[in-house]
């Protein structure tokens, strides 16, 4: 029916009526909260680029946790900032270490908060890539005994959700076997499936101290250009066990968002990073956009396209206000 007989205008008449009629709707549920965890005490340490996210040290945690829960929040993605790094990221994998024990310390403070780790060499290597070196490569299989490892750690340390973000090929597999190994087998897998070399982690590589040193991550992360090859990375993690895929970046990606949902029947987890946020804060800041309406749109944007999990530093405004 055409106009005059149809006025899609009616149905915008009041508030009331547009939430009657709305289509996609944010709640708290959606939302992964990520935290940066430092080694020392009593430290809560802004980042830069990031207004409103800090670097927290293991004791500050309970603050933090507390705030989260009691706003409906049900899970957290953790990322461990250790306080030396080496070539091969030791500091991931030692129980003592400051993403094992930060794991420990949110299942004492509440057992039912969802942890999250991320699962990568790059936060705790001294030349800040994502796998191991071997001359001036990045050596796929040499590096996935190390994620298994990591994530094996992970796991018994607590964690409910191991997330490999190293974009090595057989990551998903590797990690799977060795927690079913290690007694593990209802921990589960998020893979960060579908991780393109974005220029929206800049403000991330501040928040954990991990830019490469030299070179960069187009040899392992997708090509922004391909939708097909991202498809492809979404395939092999389900084939190789993951429980929930991802696609990240969100913003410049809600075209993959769209293709992964129409094709794939797994939770679909988009992220929305660090750059995305920082956009938002900064122009706001300056009074050059809405920051509150404009953070409501692109996180609508991500869920309309088709995220059902959407990891996210707006998550605690978010739950403040839906
Ligand atoms: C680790 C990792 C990164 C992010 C999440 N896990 C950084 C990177 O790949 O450089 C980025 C998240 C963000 O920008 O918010 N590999």
């Amino acid at each position: 029916m055409s106009f005059p007989h149809s006025r899609l205008r009616r149905l915008r008449q009041s508030s009331e009526m547009l939430s009657l009629t709305s289509e996609t709707r944010l709640s708290v549920e959606d939302f992964v909260y990520p935290i940066f965890v430092i080694h020392g005490h009593g430290k809560k340490i802004p980042i830069e680029p990031m207004p409103g996210m800090y670097q927290l040290s293991v004791d500050m945690l309970a603050e933090e946790i507390k705030e989260v829960t009691s706003l409906g929040i049900q899970s957290v993605l953790l990322f461990g900032i250790p306080e030396t790094k080496d070539a091969t990221g030791s500091g991931g994998i030692d129980t003592n270490g400051v993403i094992q024990v930060a794991i420990r310390e949110i299942k004492s403070l509440d057992p039912n908060l969802i942890v999250m780790t991320d699962v990568c060499l790059c936060d705790y290597t001294d030349h800040g890539h994502c796998g191991i070196i071997k001359g001036s490569n990045i050596d796929n299989d040499a590096t996935l005994p190390l994620l298994q490892e990591m994530a094996v750690s992970h796991a018994q340390n607590g964690a409910d959700v191991v997330a490999p973000s190293a974009m090595m090929d057989g990551q998903v597999g590797a990690i799977r076997s060795s927690l079913d190994s290690a007694g593990k087998k209802d921990t589960v897998i998020m893979g960060y499936s579908s991780k393109f070399a974005s220029g929206f982690y800049g403000p991330f590589r501040v928040a954990a101290q991990s830019a490469p040193q030299f070179g960069n991550r187009t040899s392992y992360q997708a090509d922004p250009a391909n939708v097909r090859q991202a498809m492809l990375e979404i395939e092999q993690d389900i084939e190789e066990g993951a429980d929930i895929i991802m696609v990240k970046p969100a913003l410049s990606y809600l075209d993959v968002i769209r293709a992964a949902r129409e094709r794939f029947d797994l939770p679909l987890a988009a992220y929305n990073v660090s750059g995305e946020y920082s956009m938002v804060k900064a122009a706001s800041a300056s009074d050059w956009i809405e920051g509150d309406r404009v953070r409501d749109e692109i996180l609508t944007s991500i869920k309309r396209a088709g995220a059902d999990i959407i990891i996210s530093y707006h998550a605690k405004e978010i739950a403040a206000e839906v």
